[in-house]
């Protein structure tokens, strides 16, 4: 039995990280502030360690990090729009933040950590389909803040021998997803409309693409990040399909009542992972298909 921390453990992503852990019959310990407001629930497991702690508060959290072997850390100002209404809030929770996280784990002699990077590194300019050699083109607080992060993530592991390992993901979906407000992730704002019985609103023109990945692959590589033995670390890989589908063709999987709202700035035309680099460090592989999971959701 090992001993792991998971940051932003209570929410989508980091919940489901904390379960499969507790079920190998590890120590969990989570931090979560529970400050995301986009969700009905937060999400506990009765055999983790909760604890309602800001990431960025440095001395309440340090001593958490004692005896743990591997950090995973995922608690952020997780979404877009909100970070361009709040830039200052986005960079203090997701780039301090993860200085905070980073410290901690180096000065408690933390074995490695795992940071949830994001695909809107990539932004506008980079072909598809996107490797992690690519230039950052970030084109909001958030994508700037997170991909600061994984800068940070690099120089702990190059200058403090931190292990570290970066994530850039590729829209997340799946069991718990956010789906409240105006700027839940697509897919569970969606079924959360067809459940309602409204129209699924379409960001224009719906043509714009994303990789989405459900959360059982992501945390399948968290999993393995934990544990593989690598050349490098500080490295980034992108977790995807693959594949890809526009907005139109998920929301007929869904309704065929839609509707066109207001459009949006700061976000990508497409997204498509090149997953190639993860297949073969990690030897990681996505199992789930976007069409098969919706039919279940139906
Ligand atoms: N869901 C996706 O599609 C996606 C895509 C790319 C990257 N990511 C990254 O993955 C990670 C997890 O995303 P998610 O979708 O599970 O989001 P989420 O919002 O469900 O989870 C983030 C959790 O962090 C907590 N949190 C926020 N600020 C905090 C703070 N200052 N201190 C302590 N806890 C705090 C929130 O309460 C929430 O429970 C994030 O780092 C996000 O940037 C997610």
């Amino acid at each position: 039995m090992k001993k792991y921390l998971v940051t932003g453990g209570a929410g989508f992503i980091g919940s489901h990280i904390v379960d499969s852990l507790v079920n190998a019959g590890h120590g969990v310990t989570v931090i979560d502030d529970e400050s995301s407001d986009a969700h009905k629930y937060f999400h506990y497991n009765d055999k983790a360690k909760y604890y309602k702690y800001d990431i960025c508060d440095y001395d309440r959290i340090k001593g958490l990090f004692d005896n743990v072997d591997t950090v995973f850390h995922l608690a952020a100002e997780s979404r877009i729009q909100p970070a361009i209404n709040n830039p200052l809030k986005a960079v203090k929770t997701n780039t301090y933040g993860t200085c905070s996280i980073l410290q901690a784990a180096r000065e408690a002699g933390v074995r490695r950590v795992v940071y949830s990077s994001t695909s809107s590194a990539y932004g506008l300019e980079n072909k598809i389909p996107n490797v992690e050699i690519q230039p950052d083109d970030c084109l909001n607080p958030y994508s700037v803040s997170k991909v600061s992060g994984e800068k940070l993530c690099k120089m702990y592991s190059d200058l403090f021998e931190l292990e570290t390992v970066v994530f850039r993901y590729f829209n997340v979906y799946g069991e718990r997803q956010p789906t409240r407000g105006q700027y839940a992730p697509v897919i569970g704002l969606f079924l959360e409309q067809l459940k309602n019985g409204q129209s699924l609103t379409i960001v224009p023109d719906g043509e714009q693409r994303r990789d989405f990945t459900h959360v059982s692959d992501v945390v399948s590589a968290n999993i393995l990040a934990s544990t593989v033995k690598m050349e490098k670390y500080g490295e980034v890989f992108n977790l995807g399909t693959g594949t890809n589908h526009s907005v139109n063709e998920l929301a007929d999987l869904i309704s065929k009542d839609t509707v066109m709202i207001d459009p949006r700035v700061g976000e990508s035309r497409e997204t498509l992972a090149n997953i190639e680099k993860a297949k073969t460090v990690l030897g990681w592989e996505p199992k789930v298909k976007l069409e098969d999971w919706i039919a279940s959701q139906l």
